[in-house]
């Protein structure tokens, strides 16, 4: 057994022969928050799981995030040039390689979760999960509504957009931990993914105008691009407010779950210091 995820992820990429491909997946694949696997490991936890049995789903997940911001800052999209602290992967490795290491970690997210040793029924329900939240029920929906730019700016669709972009992965994440404890709660894990992720992505709205390159260690560009986000729809100390408000909000939900919400409780007081 691995002693931790980082050992865990760098020993998946290593069975792998050196390429570029290869090289770009582990180049964009180091120094992530890991937020979505400690999403995870903090519900599993309250359910009696331990870390360890979380580390293929988490992989998983945590690729599908990995190729979800290469494809995000390739020119044709958010055209942004710094990631994870280092140059984005298109501008380390060029853009035909980075498209190939984004459907890569996309194709091979779900071997590690067919390979793992969970019984069929939870991989046959973590594939299902996976594919409908990264997909057209989530984030390249989100992505798409992102990039095409084209909706009235309204509170609605804000949170159509951020629901579904980012929304989208937190799900996968609750609906993971719920499947590994058990228990038969879809909607109500499935509503926590969306809260948190929600929360996710207007801190980072936020963050974009609030702090530094340096600090974020990615470009920050919403405003040159003219994305919509909450900052069309609310001020800077709105926003500060809304989710304050929504964290503690969350933390009330957390009550509704079958679970020792201890953990899960630790990581959005964690999130919410950010
Ligand atoms: C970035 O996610 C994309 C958003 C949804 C805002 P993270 O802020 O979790 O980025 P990494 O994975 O830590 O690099
Ligand atoms: C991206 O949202 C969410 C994804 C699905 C990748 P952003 O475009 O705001 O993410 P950052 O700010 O580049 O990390
Ligand atoms: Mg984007
Ligand atoms: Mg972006
Ligand atoms: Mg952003």
């Amino acid at each position: 057994m691995m002693t931790n995820f980082e050992d865990y992820i760098n020993n998946f990429f290593n069975s792998f022969e050196s390429n570029s491909v290869v090289e770009a997946m582990k180049y964009s694949m180091s120094n992530g928050k890991r937020i979505r696997p400690q999403v995870i490991f903090a519900i599993a936890k309250g359910f009696g799981i331990n870390e360890e049995e979380c580390y293929p789903c988490a992989l998983a997940l945590e690729m599908i995030q990995t190729y979800s911001l290469i494809h995000d800052d390739l020119p044709c999209m958010d055209n942004d040039d710094l990631r994870r602290g280092k140059p984005s992967c298109h501008k380390a490795f060029g853009e035909g390689i980075a498209l190939l290491a984004g459907d890569c970690l996309l194709t091979h997210c779900f071997e590690t979760i067919a390979d793992s040793t969970y019984d069929n029924y939870t991989k046959s329900k973590m594939i299902s999960c996976l594919s409908k939240y990264a997909g057209m029920k989530g984030m390249v929906y989100g992505q798409l509504l992102d990039v095409e730019n084209k909706l009235a700016k309204t509170k609605e669709n804000l949170f159509l957009i951020e629901d579904n972009k980012t929304g989208g992965l937190f799900k996968i994440a609750c609906l993971f931990a719920m499947y590994l404890g058990k228990v038969e709660m879809y909607s109500e894990f499935e509503l926590l993914g969306s809260k948190i992720g929600e929360i996710f992505q207007l801190q980072d709205d936020l963050m974009d105008v609030t702090r530094s390159e340096e600090e974020m260690g990615k470009s920050l560009s919403d405003e040159d691009n003219d994305k919509f986000t909450a900052l069309n729809i609310y001020s800077i100390d709105e926003l500060k407010k809304i989710i304050e408000d929504k964290f503690k909000e969350l933390k009330e939900y957390t009550r509704k779950l079958n679970l020792d919400s201890k953990y899960l409780i630790e990581l959005i007081e964690k999130m919410a210091k950010r």
